[in-house]
């Protein structure tokens, strides 16, 4: 079977030079959804200029986890993990923006809540180093095979926030 190909990222000149925007993948974690904390999470990564493009809730079952989490198989705690993303809902969403990578990783925090600054999603929110609240991708790599998982091509859009930078500009 062909390897599938996300749709192509929009181009953005600037300066007649060419941006390399990014997608990354963000999951609102079961201990989020569950206390009603979905949309405030949301708004934390669009307010940092985050391009909503794709957005879905759903019950990942035990292979979708698996596969999610495939790189943290044989750590301790993988089993934990896996039951725990497994436990309740998760909202899974695709955020664009020159840098969404690093970007979104800065907005969620450390990774241990009780390490994560104040004013990050995981120090506001995180409850402990499993129930913290978000994920997000890693690497442009990472970001890739993640989205892949959880989304279809057709289920990535394309707009323009008009409170961002004109295409080109
Ligand atoms: P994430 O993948 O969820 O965005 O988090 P991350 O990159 O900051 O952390 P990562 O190393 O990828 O770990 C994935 C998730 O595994 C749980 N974890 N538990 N008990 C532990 O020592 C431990 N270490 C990691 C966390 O829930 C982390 O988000
Ligand atoms: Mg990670």
């Amino acid at each position: 079977m062909p390897a599938r190909v996300l749709p192509d990222l929009p181009i953005i000149i600037r300066r007649r030079k060419i941006v390399e925007m990014e997608r990354t993948l963000v999951l609102v974690k079961p201990d989020a959804v569950t206390r009603g904390l979905t949309g405030s999470i949301i708004k934390r990564l669009e307010e940092q200029g985050l391009k909503l493009v794709a957005l879905k809730m759903l019950q990942m079952d035990n292979n979708l986890a698996r596969k999610h989490y495939a790189p943290h198989q044989g750590k301790p705690f993988f089993e934990g993990l896996v039951a725990y993303i497994c436990s309740a809902p998760v909202v899974a969403a695709v955020f664009e923006a020159e840098g969404a990578i690093q970007l979104a990783r800065k907005t969620m925090g450390a990774t241990d809540p009780a390490k994560a600054e104040g004013g990050t999603i995981r120090g506001d929110w995180g409850l402990d180093i499993e129930r913290n609240s978000v994920h997000g991708s890693d690497s442009a790599e990472t970001a890739r095979r993640e989205i892949e998982l959880f989304f279809g091509d057709d289920e990535i859009t394309y707009y323009q926030r008009i409170d961002s930078r004109p295409i080109e500009s």
